[in-house]
């Protein structure tokens, strides 16, 4: 069977890059606009009998991004494609795990039935917390892929005698991982979230941060906050340079220029979000789990 991989808005480069890697034809969503608003779909080419690879990430404009996702796998479907994979380097609404307060929209479990329209899905490092697994939210096949392997390797080749440190226990898969992976030094701290944009994390004493070079890893950088109160007490501390990694760059509310101005060294995410940090590329990564 043939493959197609197709591009969507905020993933032609990274889509173009898989398929290359996958040997596989490449074209990326035709979209536009009706004068009032509504998105136009047309794919490149014709899809009957093939294996279509999906890749839309979902930021930015994740709403826009859900109906286009939606509209161009159904396409697929109806047009006759044998398979649908929908590749979501970057997952939306995976948050709002729960109902946290009454009347609430439970959003993780209606946008997973929402993409039901594709036959599998993929995610790259899917912000899970209250659930442990994709398959307790999507009823069509799901795999979960890391991105561990190819931040790992920019640590080893870029930053001497680093000191990794996981800003919260949910780090620990990203943070302790990675640096059991590449032999170094790992610490994962504990934070304590107030709002969205205000959370508190303590470093203690015994953590030797003095001329040390500092390595703060997590899956997501959204307001910045959680990264901006590890930032300012490393530099209290004296770390001697401040990396700041991360699966998914958001950088909402300017959090890019918020983490610069406390300490920043360095910021550097994936390109599961196309941005000025996504400078590690995971095309390989979604490649591999493709075979
Ligand atoms: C939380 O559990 C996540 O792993 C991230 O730490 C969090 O989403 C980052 O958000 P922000 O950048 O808004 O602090």
């Amino acid at each position: 069977m043939k493959t197609i991989v197709l591009g969507g808005t905020n993933s032609k480069e990274l889509a173009r890059k898989l398929a290359r890697k996958s040997k596989a034809k490449y074209g990326h969503l035709i979209v536009d606009h009706f004068p009032d608003g509504e998105r136009y779909i047309r794919l490149p080419f014709d899809v009957k009998d093939k294996k279509i690879i999906l890749v839309e990430s979902m930021f930015p404009n994740p709403d826009l991004i859900m109906i286009e996702t939606i509209f161009a796998a159904r396409t697929c479907k109806e047009l006759g494609a044998k398979q649908v994979i929908l590749v979501a380097p970057y997952l939306a609404y995976l948050r709002q795990d729960k109902r946290f307060h009454p009347r609430e929209c439970w959003s993780n479990r209606i946008m997973a039935a929402l993409l039901t329209c594709a036959d599998k899905i993929i995610v790259i490092d899917p912000h899970l917390q209250r659930i442990s697994k994709l398959s307790e939210i999507f009823r069509i096949s799901s795999k979960r892929i890391s991105a561990n392997k190819v931040l790992g390797e920019y640590i080893k080749k870029n930053i001497k005698n680093p000191l990794i440190l996981g800003p919260d226990l949910e780090s620990f898969q990203w943070a302790q991982k990675i640096a059991d992976m590449i032999r170094v030094q790992s610490t994962v701290l504990r934070k304590k979230r107030y709002t969205s944009r205000h959370v508190k994390i303590k470093l203690k004493n015994g953590h030797e941060i003095k001329n040390r070079n500092i390595v703060i890893i997590d899956d997501i950088i959204s307001s910045g906050h959680t990264m901006i109160e590890v930032i300012k007490q490393a530099r209290k501390k004296g770390a001697k340079t401040i990396t700041c990694m991360a699966v998914h760059g958001i950088f909402a509310e300017n959090a890019y220029n918020k983490m610069k101005k406390a300490g920043a060294t360095r910021i550097i995410t994936t390109n599961t979000i196309q941005n000025k940090t996504s400078k590690i590329d995971v095309s390989g990564v979604i490649a591999e789990s493709l075979t």
